[in-house]
């Protein structure tokens, strides 16, 4: 049985904060992923008792390059180390791995790491784990697009189920809630959101709720909580109430 088919909800999160929870602690930004990386391990331990199928995460985005050289091989090491150490609890939970992302853009020892995790952890029938790596969501489309341009694909086949078929994620399986951890408090009636081109298609139906929590500081428990603030399941998809 697909995850998609299964009970629960697929949460997305961008998982904003680390530097800040860093700072704030008077240690280096780098002990930010640090804590961010123990966040994602305590929760995937305390998913498995969740209404939760699918839990899609982003780590790097495309334009996260544009940080100081040392973070960025820092960040990259942390992810190189849990695909590498952490995969025997991962399959010991029977989580499944998929990585989303231009992997081509991604350092060599890591897609290698990559490719076995996903390769070994492919029929895992428990939570379905994306990892948002390199990832861009104008990347993904120019992608798609070039891969439909390349094979020659006829342009009637192309409907709202290709696209969502051919996209990073797993075919027809969008997040029902976007998470964005780390927002500034503020005061007065507005608020805003930015998506920080993660999942832009994917989301298209979901609920988006920030939370001023810093990702270090994020917990099963306020996931529960924002899943009941959400209520996904209230949602008319564009129709109207009966
Ligand atoms: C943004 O915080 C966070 C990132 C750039 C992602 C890094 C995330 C991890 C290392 C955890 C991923 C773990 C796994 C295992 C998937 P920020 O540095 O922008 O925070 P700031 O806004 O406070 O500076």
């Amino acid at each position: 049985m697909k995850n998609h088919a299964k009970e629960g909800y697929h949460i997305a999160a961008i998982m904003d904060g680390n530097g800040r929870w860093a700072s704030a602690q008077g240690l280096p930004r780098l002990q930010g992923h640090t804590a961010g990386v123990a966040t994602v391990k305590t929760l995937l331990r305390e998913l498995r008792d969740a209404p939760v199928h699918t839990f899609t995460l982003f780590a790097f985005a495309i334009a996260n390059w544009k940080r100081d050289k040392e973070e960025v091989e820092g960040i990259w090491q942390l992810l190189q180390h849990f695909l590498e150490h952490d995969t025997q609890e991962l399959m010991d939970a029977q989580i499944r791995i998929r990585v989303i992302g231009d992997k081509s853009g991604i350092p060599g020892q890591v897609r290698k790491t990559i490719e076995a995790v996903e390769k070994r952890s492919q029929e895992n029938e428990g939570l379905l784990l994306q990892i948002a790596l390199n990832y861009d969501g104008v990347d993904e489309v120019a992608r798609l697009l070039k891969r439909t341009l390349h094979a020659g694909v006829d342009p009637n086949r192309i409907d709202t189920e290709y696209v969502r078929a051919h996209l990073d994620t797993e075919a027809c399986n969008e997040p029902d809630i976007v998470i964005r951890t780390g927002m500034k408090e503020r005061k007065g009636k507005f608020s805003y959101w930015r998506s920080s081109a993660f999942l832009p298609l994917q989301s298209a139906q979901s609920v988006c709720v920030g939370s001023t929590t810093l990702w270090p500081d994020f917990s099963i428990k306020e996931l529960q909580e924002i899943i009941d603030f959400a209520d996904p399941d209230s949602r008319l998809f564009g129709g109207q109430r009966m």
